[in-house]
């Protein structure tokens, strides 16, 4: 095994390269593909290189099932204190009264949810996946499906917003146990306060899925669920910027059904290099830069969806509250899944998604990305433009390669430190 100086970082990547060139290779050309295109994957982000050193960190070694004081194994003082911290500044960030970091996923925080209110079988109403439901609420390839009844609601096939009157409808209908809002591609700020009332008047549990828009929670630029779900779930490498992984948030009346439903009734052992990782990120969050960062976000996406509409697509409810429009390229004379082939080939990199109104798919775009690479309005206009000449036919893949490359090399997602 090679050696190393004692103060090199742990996570040395030249030290990698020299052990493992074909990996190293790999990850390489990744962070250059990375750099070179537009991220526009609404999922996405680039971690700091903070998150990324508490990812690369002695934690990765250390296993710590159970909770901060009581664990099943030796040695995990420092896990503790790595957990308790995260704890700590998540409560802080979300207002919440218990939060659960150790979901290793949003679909993880997901499961643990129902696990925790929900029995085999119960009915679970959660936005239909053909309108932007996620896996995890009521696919049938999917645990959500096979285990729970789910009931499907929409969102009007002209204006695209979410129905609450068919939601209290179906809730009346189908006294359901828990009612899910939350959705992979809603464009628009959920009213919390309406969901909150349906579930009250059904007697059902209130989930908020949160995963998209949690970030923008975190900085006050969108509508917190906190104070009317009774659990919410989320994610917290979307515009949260923080490493790949999950979290759940809930009052201290459901913190010992939480705490259990995800250990030890879903994962064992925590990940405790990604928790290290999630309180840089909470802490990066509750900073005025973050929240200066959420905001250029929405205006972000506000701006894009403008300037695609000028180009001729049509844009899912008119616009967006959020970090994340969706458009129907059609006039433009292709379909989604032809415009995201196409346009990764200009490495100009989207989703595809569902649209409301009829089968045909559209694009799903997201600001978190290029926000924090810097970009803003009059970037967003440029993006809009080559991706709408690339749509028409009027851009070849590598012509517009060549000039997204040179709108990125202008914002590189981790600029070399100066001096
Ligand atoms: C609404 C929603 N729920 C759950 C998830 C699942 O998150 P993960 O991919 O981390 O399992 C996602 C992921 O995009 C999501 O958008």
């Amino acid at each position: 095994m090679p050696t190393r100086p004692a103060e090199a970082p742990l996570a040395d990547f030249a030290l990698l390269r020299g052990q493992d060139p074909e990996m190293a290779e790999v990850l390489a050309a990744e962070g250059e593909r990375q750099a070179a295109g537009l991220q526009l994957i609404a999922a996405e982000n680039f971690t700091s290189p903070a998150v990324l050193a508490a990812l690369g960190s002695s934690l990765a070694n250390k296993y710590a099932e159970g909770y901060p004081g009581a664990r099943h194994h030796g040695g995990c003082e420092l896990a503790d204190a790595a957990e308790r911290i995260a704890i700590e500044r998540a409560v802080r960030v979300f207002g919440a009264g218990h939060v659960n970091v150790q979901p290793h996923s949003g679909s993880s925080a997901v499961l643990a949810a129902y696990a925790a209110l929900l029995r085999p079988g119960d009915t679970v109403l959660a936005m239909g996946l053909p309108f932007g439901g996620h896996l995890t609420h009521g696919s049938p390839a999917n645990f959500s499906g096979r285990w729970f009844d789910f009931v499907g609601y929409g969102v009007g096939a002209e204006s695209g917003l979410i129905d609450y009157e068919q939601v209290r409808a179906l809730a009346r209908a189908r006294r359901p146990r828990a009612i899910v809002c939350g959705s992979i591609a809603y464009p628009r700020h959920i009213d919390y306060a309406a969901f909150r009332a349906i579930a009250d008047e059904a007697g059902a549990y209130l989930i908020a899925d949160a995963a998209h828009p949690i970030g923008l929670v975190a900085a006050g630029a969108a509508p917190s669920p906190v104070p009317y779900a009774d659990v919410v779930c989320a994610t917290t490498h979307k515009v949260l910027r923080g490493p790949r992984g999950g979290m759940l948030l809930c009052g201290p009346e459901l913190a010992e059904r939480i705490d259990r439903a995800v250990f030890p009734f879903t994962q064992s052992g925590a990940q405790m290099h990604t928790i290290a990782a999630k309180a840089v990120a909470f802490a990066e969050a509750a900073t005025p830069d973050f929240r200066g960062y959420a905001h250029q976000v929405v205006a972000n996406a506000r701006a894009l969806a403008k300037a695609l509409a000028a180009e001729g697509l049509l844009i899912t409810t008119g616009g967006t509250d959020t970090h994340l429009l969706t458009a129907d390229p059609a006039p433009l004379g292709v379909e989604g899944r032809t415009a995201r082939g196409r346009l990764g080939a200009a490495a100009i990199v989207l989703d595809s998604c569902a649209l409301p109104h009829g089968d045909a798919r559209g694009l799903r775009l997201g600001t978190a990305a290029v926000t924090t690479q810097g970009m803003r309005e009059p970037e967003m206009t440029r993006i809009a433009e080559l991706l709408a000449a690339v749509l028409r036919g009027d851009l070849a893949a590598p012509a517009a390669r060549r000039e997204v490359r040179g709108l990125t090399r202008a914002f590189p997602p981790y600029p070399a430190p100066q001096g």
